[in-house]
């Protein structure tokens, strides 16, 4: 099934009102020349509605990189509920990021969570699975990701992946400049669709799986052109404008 390129930008804890209308600027000018590709933003939460005003009138959409695992607001100090992301105009929530799991503990149950809760508000959960240095050389990449991806199923099923994106995001890749190869990035892409196959063969055909570490516009085509690698999720790159719109149309 050919299933449409995603290229997602990852901001991080980075901007600031001016430098994010000046990044802005440019993203939107030029997102019409990348119709085949969805292009999404995931800045701060504290921007979140006015990136999103600033993205009106663009095929660009807004995501948001965290949300709260409660299904209901209420007294959680600090925290934000996945509904008040889709009323300022969240289509897509980052769920399970590797340096949420590593700095703030999140545990595989507390992002399958996460992940519910973000179809009960009505967005489409990006979740992240990758395996560190350590788990690699060690010969548990499978054994990490299919164990990450087990606890989302073992909540939502199947089904719960019909609108959602998965990011594979090796944590040795990620921020180093070391970027996994072709080769590497197919086989846990390719690994983690057959997993997603053993529950449902549909729903795995038709989920796109991003792959996410030290993408760049010099590298973005030789991962896009992989079988089961239907775009990027973007963090150092997706800040400049030019690097972010070169990685777009190497999507294209
Ligand atoms: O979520 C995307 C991010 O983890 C990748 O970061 O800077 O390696 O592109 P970067």
């Amino acid at each position: 099934m050919a299933r449409r390129k995603m290229v997602a930008g990852n901001w991080k804890m980075n901007g600031a009102r001016d430098a994010n209308a000046m990044l802005l600027h440019d993203i939107v000018f030029d997102a019409k020349r990348y119709t085949a590709v969805d292009m999404v933003v995931c800045p701060p939460a504290l921007y979140l509605e006015s990136v999103g005003a600033a993205l009106t009138g663009s095929s660009v959409q807004l995501g948001a990189q965290n949300l709260c695992e409660q299904e209901k607001p209420g007294a959680f100090t600090g925290e934000i509920h996945g509904g008040m992301l889709k009323d300022v105009g969240c289509a897509y929530v980052i769920v399970g990021h590797s340096e949420r799991r590593a700095l703030y503990g999140e545990s595989d149950e507390v992002v399958a969570q996460k992940f519910q809760t973000a179809l009960a508000c009505g967005l489409k959960p990006i979740l992240c699975l990758g395996e560190t240095l350590e788990e690699r050389e060690s010969e548990q990449t499978e054994i990490v990701l299919g164990r990450q991806l087990a606890a989302v199923l073992a909540r939502v099923g199947a089904n719960g992946f019909k609108s959602a994106v998965i990011a594979y995001e090796p944590v040795w890749a990620i921020g180093t400049g070391r970027t996994a190869s072709a080769e590497q990035a197919q086989a846990a892409h390719a690994f983690i669709r057959g997993e997603l196959a053993n529950a449902d063969a549909k729903i795995a055909d038709s989920t796109r799986i991003l792959y996410g570490g030290s993408v760049k516009a010099d590298n973005a085509q030789a991962l896009f052109s992989c079988r089961d690698v239907d775009g990027g999720l973007i963090g150092g790159a997706s800040l400049k404008a030019t690097e972010f719109l070169a990685i777009c149309a190497a999507a294209q």
